[in-house]
């Protein structure tokens, strides 16, 4: 199988060179675009809208109608994993995501199993299937999943939590417990994303949104290590092509080099790390993907172009090995027409970069 025609994303994963650099924005198809919120209005709520392929595929692509964006990603949630396993996701109108059946009790973590993702979540691989095709090669697709620990939060706390009570007690108390919900979580993202590569993913990318609420110690044993494991466990190459991987530590700039030698080919940055030096401490290692903060796109769009040439700058110079990106998700305040500022001058200012 061929690259992609626009494959500058991939390059920029791999280090080899680019004519510009290459942007997606976490969150990108989501309600800070009309369309979407038509789309959703049509799918009844969220939830249906992930598990009807053809209107995921159709919010996938809804971004980059708009945008001159390098690379697609899947439409899903992080939190239809634990829906497979059995939980119960449902989503409370303007309350975020919630469990039915909350993982507490040792006996039903000692029965929980992993899925099989070609069963349980179908709706997933059938998203991916009609995504590719209805890209038609012109951009990656990439694919996605949430990290052993993030999604055991999830588990745990049964929904959001603002200080991690429930599942920070069971790591203290009864680690046992939490490393079973991690293993079987593991075994259960990396038969996940080795599906999505098989049908059709490009990339994939791991989002650890809550290992950075962990002390050093226990970010190594609870979060870094399950990541650790789950990318020894993807496959490398579909079709001769090799499938980069980022994992993304939302907070992990303390732990930068150890997230780059876990054998990713990119490590996401937030914005509380300067990209320029965070590229010294890991130097050839890995790619860098990020990071603005979000919250720049409510400022005007001379304060857009500025914090995205300051992003760009700090990176500096080598023609590759940078994506760039947010520091976490597009709000849904986001002004839709400050996004075209961020995409044209990401793409112009990194070509006059490459040409000094
Ligand atoms: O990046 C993309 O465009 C792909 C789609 C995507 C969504 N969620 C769509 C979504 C991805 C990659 C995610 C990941 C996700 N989901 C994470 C990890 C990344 C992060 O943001 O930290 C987490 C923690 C979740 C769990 C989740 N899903 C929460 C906490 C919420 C509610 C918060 C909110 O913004 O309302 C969701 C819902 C969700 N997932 C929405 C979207 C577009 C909004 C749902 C809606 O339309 O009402």
């Amino acid at each position: 199988m061929t690259r992609p025609k626009n494959d500058t994303f991939l390059r920029a994963l791999l280090k080899e060179p680019t004519e510009y650099t290459p942007l997606w924005l976490m969150r990108q198809a989501g309600r800070y675009l009309p369309e979407y919120c038509q789309t959703r209005k049509r799918a009844g709520n969220f939830l249906n809208l992930c598990k009807t392929p053809s209107l995921a595929c159709e919010v996938t692509l809804q971004p980059l109608a708009r945008y001159d964006l390098d690379a697609a990603i899947l439409f899903s949630d992080i939190l239809t994993v634990p829906d497979a396993m059995g939980l119960g996701l449902y989503f409370e109108e303007g309350e975020g995501p919630k469990f039915e059946r909350p993982l507490r009790e040792e006996w039903a973590i000692n029965d929980l199993t992993a899925p099989d993702p070609n069963d349980h979540l179908r709706y997933v691989m059938d998203a991916v299937v009609e995504i590719r095709r209805a890209l038609d090669n012109s951009v990656p697709l990439i694919g996605f999943s949430g990290s052993p620990y993030t999604l055991a939060c999830y588990m745990v706390e049964g929904g959001g939590s603002s200080d991690f009570r429930h599942v920070k007690t069971m790591l203290y108390d009864r680690p046992d417990l939490l490393h079973r919900i991690l293993s079987v979580t593991a075994d259960t993202v990396t038969a996940y994303l080795n599906a999505q590569i098989d049908s059709g993913a490009q990339a994939v990318m791991i989002f650890d949104t809550w290992g950075g609420s962990l002390s050093a110690a226990a970010y190594q044993e609870f979060s870094l290590a399950y990541m650790r494991r789950i990318v020894a466990g993807l496959k490398k190459e579909k079709d001769g092509e090799r499938v980069p991987c980022i994992v993304f530590t939302k907070n992990g700039g303390l732990w930068l080099e150890d997230i780059a030698a876990i054998g990713c080919d990119g490590v996401g940055l937030d914005w509380t790390i300067d990209i320029g030096e965070a590229r010294r401490r890991v130097g050839d290692k890995v790619a860098l993907q990020g990071n603005v903060d979000p919250n720049v796109l409510f400022a005007g769009p001379d304060v857009v172009a500025a914090e995205a040439k300051k992003v760009l700058d700090s990176y500096g110079t080598g023609n590759t090995g940078h994506v760039f990106n947010l520091g976490h998700g597009i709000s849904q305040f986001t002004p839709p027409e400050n996004v075209s500022v961020l995409v044209d001058t990401v793409h112009s200012y990194s070509r006059l970069l490459r040409k000094s």
